[in-house]
């Protein structure tokens, strides 16, 4: 049967607020409306809204009041100033459209050089049926932008390089530990709701308290993310994986799989790291 894909994201956070462990880590979100995204203002100075389904951070607004009471916009690179709220809301629904949008919580990322950095963690069906956390690599944002995501010019590096000057190892080796939980625990929450589900990417943003807090599950993960670990041995596991569950499968990317195998790259895939 084919593995399970869930679209949208207020559907998946429903699901995960009911569980005991992972809901302390979702920053709080509802669907948005005049109501709501003046509620959340007033309780949190930025907040982030976006299409209920949608990918690639397209769509993706971080909204703030500033000091000076100006709301400040960014979609993209581009930045917008409203001098109320009922022109904040007008100018959303100018960019947004009838689209189904939520609002969330901001959450102020670390930096790096300057630009913002959240994670992507991949959870796994191993072959044994059981979920696993198969692999954590960060994600770098474009310099002028507020999403991290690969297509909106993310660039993927690794989570030491990215917490080299922040965390120490042992706060490095503690949280990777949380995450593993994260990914497992959030795997299986979901999995009451979506039983055929196979595999998961976990966006996972750090505060600057060093606090981890899930801004949201996919249920279409790019596996080929991982191929920039500084670690072979994890793409390898994540790709033997997905081909003993069947992503790759009448997928679109069947084609770059097979030919992947006769170049004898991932010949060598289909061995499970240690
Ligand atoms: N609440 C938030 N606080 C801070 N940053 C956020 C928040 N929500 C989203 N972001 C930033 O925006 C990026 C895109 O958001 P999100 O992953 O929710 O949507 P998407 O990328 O369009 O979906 P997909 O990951 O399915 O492609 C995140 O990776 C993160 O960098
Ligand atoms: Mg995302």
């Amino acid at each position: 049967m084919a593995v399970q894909r869930v679209k949208s994201k207020l559907a998946k956070t429903k699901v995960l607020e009911q569980h005991c462990y992972i809901r302390d880590f979702i920053p709080l979100t509802r669907e948005l409306s005049k109501v709501s995204l003046n509620e959340m203002l007033t309780q949190h100075s930025m907040v982030y809204i976006k299409p209920d389904i949608g990918s690639f951070g397209n769509g993706v607004m971080r909204i703030e009041q500033q000091p000076d009471g100006l709301y400040r916009l960014q979609l993209q690179s581009d930045i917008y100033s409203y001098s109320s709220f009922d022109r904040l809301y007008e100018g959303i629904r100018k960019l947004a459209g009838h689209k189904k949008y939520l609002v969330q919580r901001g959450i102020e990322l670390l930096r790096y050089n300057d630009r913002r950095f959240d994670l992507r963690v991949m959870v796994q069906k191993n072959p044994k049926g059981k979920w696993e956390t198969t692999g954590i690599i960060g994600r770098l944002a474009h310099p002028a932008k507020a999403v991290t995501n690969y297509h909106s010019g993310g660039t993927p590096l690794s989570f030491e390089q990215l917490t080299q000057a922040i965390l120490t190892d042992e706060e490095r080796q503690a949280l990777t530990q949380r995450l593993k939980l994260i990914g497992a625990a959030a795997a299986s929450g979901l999995q009451s709701a979506y039983p055929r589900l196979k595999e998961l990417g976990l966006d996972i943003a750090i505060d600057t308290d060093k606090r981890p807090w899930l801004l949201e599950v996919n249920t279409l993960p790019d596996p080929w993310l991982f191929r920039k670990h500084d670690d072979p041995a994890v793409f390898r596991k994540i790709y033997h994986y997905a081909a003993a569950y069947g992503r790759f499968k009448h997928s679109r990317r069947s084609k770059r799989a097979r030919q992947l195998r006769s170049s004898g790259h991932a010949h060598k895939t289909q061995k499970p790291s240690p």
